[in-house]
């Protein structure tokens, strides 16, 4: 099929690679030129593991091709991708300026039969927004085309981007017309070999699944994280309480983990969109709120615990921080629950040296100039002279470190570990001493 996928961020530069590798011809559309013409030269704008391979064989085969020219793209293409961002508004709500251009321009182009799929994560009643701003273009052209919209969510993750979009556990499409339904089902076929559902609803409740998923494993991280504050004051173990319950084939392991709280470009700007869906048709969202507010509290409580273990006061001390990207696998550092652990220590006086695997860059441009953040190029370089060691990102390579080394290079051997990555009891009998979420500030 005859693919143009607008926006080349991190899910339409993977959506169009992966389109292409299953033999679809797919234009990629950016309004960044400089972006379109470092992808032209092989240059990769994103760390995502295995998307320079994806992008090169299939810029190389020609089922792959990138441009700023959206009028040509629609023109050659029968289904339009639109995957562009959709940030946080100042109320809450998400901003669909982006989406909304990009429908507009269409309108302005359309030639013929188009499917528009929405791919960017949008509120409830989106579709029937892109379809106003179309109607309208066409109109003042004077033409009247046919064309569909439909809700096509998104449910890769960075830094498994490629995996997961290769092999969903379901593709969710919500439109209003079985022949549409039939095409999307066609085109991704090849993802769902193994028997993983594309699942067909109406439009709604497809923009609506897409917040709900992200609601529901946000809650599940602020539900474990609220279990490890009650550890934290009745020396209840989290490790064993968080297996006790993750064992329960109802519960389940996966986003059971306690830690700094969630962050990224999806979870905490999807939750307020929800919020504020929710609150506009006057319902009160609490179980939203909490989990909400529970995250926040998170990242303060850390800090404050750091502060307390050094009587209050963290001027002048020398900080290692492991980690800055809000999760392992990505340079993404939108909302890290890291980078607000860096500012605020920064702010109260301490010197940071921080390393991250892949998030330096994209960290010092998201936190501009802070002279007492330094960024180091090993994690053992951010631990020269340190007063304490603070884990923000649970990268694997931090997981068997040289615990000796460390000792070694530390002023003093202390570890703020906010993604529980150590057992306490080795840690302890290494002669560190180690604090972790779920473990109160000062209990031994
Ligand atoms: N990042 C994720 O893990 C993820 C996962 C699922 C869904 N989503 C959703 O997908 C959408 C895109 O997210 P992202 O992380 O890929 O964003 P991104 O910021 O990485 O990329 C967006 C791209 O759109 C381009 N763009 C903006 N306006 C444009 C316009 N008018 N015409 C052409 N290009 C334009 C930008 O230049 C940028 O390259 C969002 O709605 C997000 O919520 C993201």
């Amino acid at each position: 099929m005859k693919l143009a996928i607008v926006g080349a961020g991190y899910v339409g530069l993977v959506t169009a690679a992966c389109f292409a590798e299953m033999g679809n011809e797919v234009i990629c559309v950016d309004a960044d030129a400089e972006k379109i013409n470092g992808l032209k030269k092989g240059r990769i704008p994103i760390y995502e593991p295995g998307l320079e391979d994806y992008v090169r064989r299939n810029f190389n085969e020609k089922r792959l091709f990138f441009t700023t020219d959206l009028a040509g793209s629609v023109q050659k293409s029968l289904v339009i991708f639109i995957a562009v961002g959709t940030p946080q508004d100042k109320d809450g709500s998400a901003d669909l300026s982006a989406v909304l251009a990009v429908a507009r321009d269409i309108g302005k182009h359309l030639n013929g039969y188009k499917v528009i799929v929405e791919k960017s994560t949008v509120p409830v009643g989106t579709a029937a927004k892109v379809r106003a701003v179309i109607n309208e273009e066409l109109a003042s052209r004077g033409v009247d085309f046919e064309y569909d919209v439909v809700s096509n969510p998104e449910f890769l993750k960075e830094g498994t981007a490629l995996d997961d979009f290769m092999k969903p556990d379901r593709i969710v499409v919500g439109c209003d017309d079985v022949r549409v339904a039939e095409l999307m089902k066609e085109l991704y076929a090849p993802f769902v070999r193994t028997h993983h559902p594309v699942i067909i609803m109406d439009v709604v409740s497809a923009e609506l699944t897409k917040y709900a998923a992200n609601a529901f494993l946000a809650t599940k991280i602020s539900f474990i994280n609220e279990i490890a504050n009650i550890c934290s004051l009745t020396g209840a173990n989290i490790s064993m309480v968080r297996q006790g319950i993750g064992s329960d084939s109802r519960i389940g392991h996966l986003f059971l983990f306690p830690g700094l709280g969630y962050g990224g470009s999806c979870f905490p700007k999807d939750m307020q969109a929800l919020i504020h869906t929710a609150r506009s048709h006057g319902y009160p969202p609490r179980l939203l709120d909490a989990a909400e507010a529970i995250n926040f509290d998170q990242r303060e409580k850390f800090v404050e615990g750091i502060k307390s273990y050094f009587n209050g006061n963290v001027k002048g001390l020398t900080l290692a921080v492991w980690g800055l990207s809000f999760k392992p696998g990505t340079d993404d550092v939108r909302e890290a629950p890291a980078l607000t652990v860096v500012s605020r220590l920064a702010e109260l006086g301490a010197t940071i040296q921080a390393y991250d695997p892949q998030g330096m860059a994209t960290a010092k441009q998201e936190l501009g100039e802070m002279p007492q953040v330094k960024y180091v190029s090993s994690c053992y370089e951010a631990l020269t002279g340190a007063d304490a060691l603070i884990i923000s990102t649970e990268w694997t390579s931090f997981r068997e470190p040289d615990f000796e080394r460390m000792k070694s290079l530390m002023k003093q051997p202390v570890i703020f570990d906010g993604r529980n990555l150590y057992n306490p009891a080795k840690i302890d009998q290494m002669g560190f001493q180690y604090f972790y979420v779920g473990k109160k500030i000062g209990a031994q």
